[in-house]
């Protein structure tokens, strides 16, 4: 995570460092600064907290310069505070740094024993020190190698230097970089969004090169100091929406544009006159893959989960799902019949990038399912499915989870057809069904009033449980991490069929547990898993679909009755109503609903 601006320019730079700064706080927001160099010295400003205190502290300060370069922290080494904030700086050389550098220990160590003083905890301060150092006996180009070289881990870099006064070095390992062009300016950006506003030039850092940006040159270099030749790429024009509009938090918004997110991206998908799915671009001939295996962190690893039932239930595909951190480590038997899909809302998640990198390296066939579409994974990835929701801002993720479950869907469906497993009719009654989601979502939004009043019990509880099985199992898993994440209480998911074997222990009178049971196959098992649960004092919140049937279960606290669609689209609708219940137990609490505690948008370190 952290975000990195740099700016060298023929003018005043300060202000637009704060405001890509803004735009950058979705990476990491418990610490800022920037340091800028004027007259030939090294000003710098930082602050615990977010980039509006920042901005205060500068105009009190009144720092300016032509150059300069700006971070914002999600802290790795060293706890939030001013001293640990970046840049790091010593006497002569300024440094910004995305990434873990994982022989920092050792390397102050050397440093210290050179004289070098440390003011921070911080892994960064290292290489302010070692670049100092290295610039005695070397020249710059030189320094950089060596730095580099010196340094373990993943890392984008941004430096400044008191003598080379209209110079910015970039340099990347692991961590994403950009670097913008514009009129006597130029820029460097953890991602192009930070710099969308300046320019629509731009060009990626592959990973091992560096570059050195002036306001009038931009020299690319690979890891040996090579020349590297570097394609300027044009971004598509932002028209994109970064409001909160009438909205109190973009989660709220994002949660209510869903029908119009689900809208966009069937119509993106689906030729509404042939009732086609379009994904005519596959790299290879579907005879070639026997298996598939989804990738993804967090949130999107839950789309890969339900995904899952639909892949074994729709293709003959071998499906594996795997959580990237884990994949990227284990020792893994490649098979060229196999597709691995990645699922990132921001296409930056440094795990679920480095998993990919290692199928890259295998020769593997890629594919990847980003609501970014010009970030890291996609870029790499042979065949880019785009989940067309716009913007996502708040930090815990809602529309992208139903885009990465819509385009997993339809993925599979066009796998079934083109593989002859789906009949014509069954393809194109399913693709119907597709095309009355957005409204069914809409209908299911109107469930507001009774989730706001049942999230107070969660919130008053010292735990709580979310069941499912089946489809409803991932989605179990999706209601608990969104509680836990935005109302900081402890919530578990658990496939329902599970609790007997050890879970069952935690209920207890007043515990309050959610159920998700649409009447799909598993429904009358997981009544039974309910009673056990009611059966030993929980407080239960059913969330089921609409139906003439009664519930055949006494003593439920409060049902949710979602809409009424085909089983398999159930996940889409239950998802809703836990999305909301994280929402107000997080504002019942006066939590930052948009950027809670701990964590950053795009979690760009592993
Ligand atoms: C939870 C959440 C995270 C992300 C995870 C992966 O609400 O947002 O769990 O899903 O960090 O992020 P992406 O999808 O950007 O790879």
């Amino acid at each position: 995570m952290c975000g990195i601006i740099g700016i060298t320019s023929n003018k005043e730079v300060t202000t637009r460092i704060i405001n890509s700064l803004k735009k950058l706080e979705y990476r990491g927001y418990d610490s800022a600064g920037l340091a800028t160099l004027k007259d030939g010295f090294i000003n710098e400003v930082k602050c615990e907290g977010r980039v509006e205190a920042l901005e205060k502290n500068i105009s009190k300060t009144n720092v300016q310069g032509e150059i300069g370069i700006g971070h914002v922290r999600w802290a790795t080494h060293g706890k939030p505070s001013t001293i640990n904030a970046h840049p790091h700086s010593s006497e002569t050389v300024s440094v910004v740094h995305n990434g873990i550098i994982e022989n920092s220990t050792i390397l102050k160590k050397i440093l210290e024993k050179k004289g070098y003083k440390f003011k921070s905890q911080t892994d960064t301060e290292v290489i302010a020190h070692l670049v100092t150092d290295y610039l005695k006996k070397n020249n710059l180009k030189n320094t950089i190698i060596k730095v580099l070289n010196k340094l373990h881990g993943s890392f984008a870099l941004g430096i400044i230097f008191k003598d080379y006064p209209n110079l910015i070095v970039g340099a990347r390992r692991g961590s994403p970089l950009a670097v913008g062009y514009g009129p006597n300016e130029n820029y460097l950006g953890s991602d192009s969004y930070a710099l969308k506003s300046m320019t629509n030039k731009v060009s990626y850092l592959n990973d091992g090169e560096f570059c050195l940006i002036k306001e009038n040159q931009v020299e690319f270099f690979d890891t040996k100091g090579n020349k590297a030749n570097k394609k300027i790429l044009n971004l598509s024009q932002d028209n994109q929406n970064y409001d909160k509009g009438d909205y109190k938090h973009f989660m709220a918004k994002e949660i209510d544009e869903q029908p119009t997110t689900i809208k966009n991206c069937v119509n993106e998908y689906i030729d509404k006159i042939s009732k086609q799915i379009n994904i005519y671009n596959l790299p290879w001939k579907t005879k070639e893959i026997s298996s598939i295996v989804l990738i993804g962190c967090g949130t999107a690893y839950h789309s890969c989960l339900i995904a899952k039932y639909w892949f074994e239930e729709h293709t003959n595909l071998d499906v594996t799902v795997d959580i990237a951190s884990e994949f990227r480590y284990r020792k893994l038997k490649f098979k060229n019949d196999c597709l691995y899909v990645f699922v990132s809302q921001s296409g930056e998640t440094a795990d679920t990038y480095a998993a990919l990198d290692i199928c890259k390296k295998n020769k593997m066939k890629t594919c990847s399912i980003v609501n970014v579409v010009e970030s890291s994974i996609a870029r790499d990835s042979e065949l880019v499915l785009p989940i067309h929701c716009g913007p996502e801002i708040g930090v815990a993720s809602t529309k992208a989870f139903l885009g990465q479950m819509l385009v997993l869907y339809m993925l599979c469906l066009k796998l079934s057809f083109d593989m002859k497993i789906i009949n014509k009719k069954n393809y194109q009654e399913k693709i119907k069904n597709l095309l009355s989601l957005s409204n069914l979502c809409k209908k299911t939004l109107l469930t507001d009033s009774k989730i706001q009043k049942t999230s107070r019990t969660f919130i008053e509880a010292k735990g709580s449980m979310f069941l499912g099985r089946g489809y409803s199992f991932p989605i179990a898993l999706e209601g608990a991490l969104k509680l836990k994440e935005l109302a900081y209480v402890h919530a578990e998911g658990y496939p329902a069929g599970e609790m007997k074997h050890g879970p069952l222990a935690l209920i207890e009178e007043g515990m309050p547990v959610v159920v998700i049971a649409p009447r799909d196959d598993y429904y009358k098992k997981t009544i039974s898993n309910m009673q056990e649960v009611i059966a030993r004092g929980a407080k239960v919140l059913l969330i089921t679909n609409k139906s003439k049937d009664e519930i055949h279960s006494e003593n439920i606290w409060e049902t949710i009755e979602v809409e009424n669609l085909s089983e398999d689209l159930f996940p889409f609708l239950t998802t809703i109503p836990l999305q909301k219940l994280a929402y107000y137990s997080a504002m019942h609490k006066g939590y930052d609903i948009d950027k809670p505690r701990n964590l950053a948008k795009s979690v760009t370190v592993e």
